[in-house]
């Protein structure tokens, strides 16, 4: 069995992506420093537990599994945290990136699937977001994630290492089956604080800033399912496999839901009212952020299936309520 190493198995999109992988015939083998991974949502494939920042254990760890690609997810990726400490941003996603990447370098493992975000494309009024945009962060976490896109092209010019670069639009969802789901700690996203809102497990949710330009005044997003977000990451690994040159593709349905309207969905879906409260805006966030390209539909031949916005809700619901990771 191919092994494909999953930096961040261990976290929300990682661990759905290792599920994907196991289904579609790769060992995955997850290498996380568990700092916000949980080691309970490695269940697809031998883990490994170890820092980007640590030479010496990733080169032991690609050394004793010869993957033939690597899937890279591990990183911070909270935008208002990175504005109050933008050093430990810089510090493990870049710093750690470069490290892992000068690893697969040198033990020849040229094939690179990149998390990046459409944060990188910052606030643009009135511009079609798609690949070829030109790329404005407004926060740190951003920051990073373009200077990595940037060091994989050079990588790719000096070292020959392959890349394709998924830009994210707003990630929502779980696995139908509910083995793997989304928790972070702290929790910071809309749809898993929404839920415990609605269930009272904590209390209600504040809405961030309702005076942006936009119809209801509160921020909009692309939101797409990470089921259909990770079976692109299967499309990316064969795209390189079949030696298709290095790509950037969005990932994004190219439907925007401000926050208001994300609320009301789950109030249809689960019928209970959430409770909410408006706050100013948090630090960092942009306006809106939807995707302005089909290239993944047309190029991978991607087609997301479950990224409703009421499917997206009752699935992250169903694994609110079955159950969650122990520390
Ligand atoms: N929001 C609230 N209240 C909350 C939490 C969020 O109003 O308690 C709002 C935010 O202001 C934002 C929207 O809900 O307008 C979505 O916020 P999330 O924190 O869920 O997601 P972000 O848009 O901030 O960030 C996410 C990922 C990033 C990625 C980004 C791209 O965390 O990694 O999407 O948009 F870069």
């Amino acid at each position: 069995m191919t092994n494909i190493l999953v930096t961040g198995g261990a976290g929300y999109i990682g661990s759905h992506a290792c599920k994907a992988l196991k289904a579609a015939g790769y060992m995955p083998v997850t290498y996380d420093n568990l700092i916000t991974g949980w080691v309970d949502a490695v269940k697809f494939g031998p883990f490994e537990q170890g820092d980007l920042n640590d030479r010496e254990r990733l080169d032991q760890v690609f050394a004793a599994y010869q993957p033939a690609a690597v899937m890279h997810f591990a990183g911070l990726s909270q935008v208002g945290e990175s504005t109050r400490i933008p050093e430990t941003y810089w510090q493990t996603n870049v710093c750690g990136s470069l490290t892992l990447m000068q690893a697969a370098v040198t033990a020849g493992c040229l094939d690179f699937v990149f998390s990046s975000t459409c944060a990188t494309y910052g606030d643009q009024d009135n511009v079609v977001l798609d690949e070829t945009c030109v790329q404005m962060p407004i926060n740190p976490y951003a920051s990073s994630k373009r200077a990595i896109e940037d060091m994989l092209r050079d990588f790719e010019a000096a070292h020959g290492l392959r890349h394709v670069i998924f830009r994210y639009f707003n990630v929502a969802g779980a696995d139908p089956e509910a083995e793997v789901g989304e928790q972070h700690q702290p929790e910071t996203h809309l749809v898993p604080l929404m839920l415990d809102a609605l269930d009272g497990t904590r209390g209600a949710l504040t809405i961030f800033g309702t005076d942006y330009d936009t119809p209801d005044g509160t921020c909009i997003r692309d939101y797409v399912h990470v089921c259909d977000l990770v079976d692109a990451h299967i499309l990316g690994l064969k795209w390189l496999e079949d030696s298709k040159p290095s790509r950037v593709f969005n990932l994004g349905t190219g439907d925007g839901f401000s926050v208001r309207e994300v609320i009301a969905q789950a109030g249809h879906v689960t019928n209970r009212d959430v409770p909410v409260i408006e706050g100013p805006r948090r630090e960092g966030d942009c306006t809106k952020l939807v995707s302005g390209s089909t290239r993944a539909e047309a190029e991978l031949g991607w087609t997301p299936t479950r990224s409703s916005m009421a499917q997206m809700i009752g699935d992250a619901w169903r694994w609110h309520q079955s159950g969650h990771f122990e520390k």
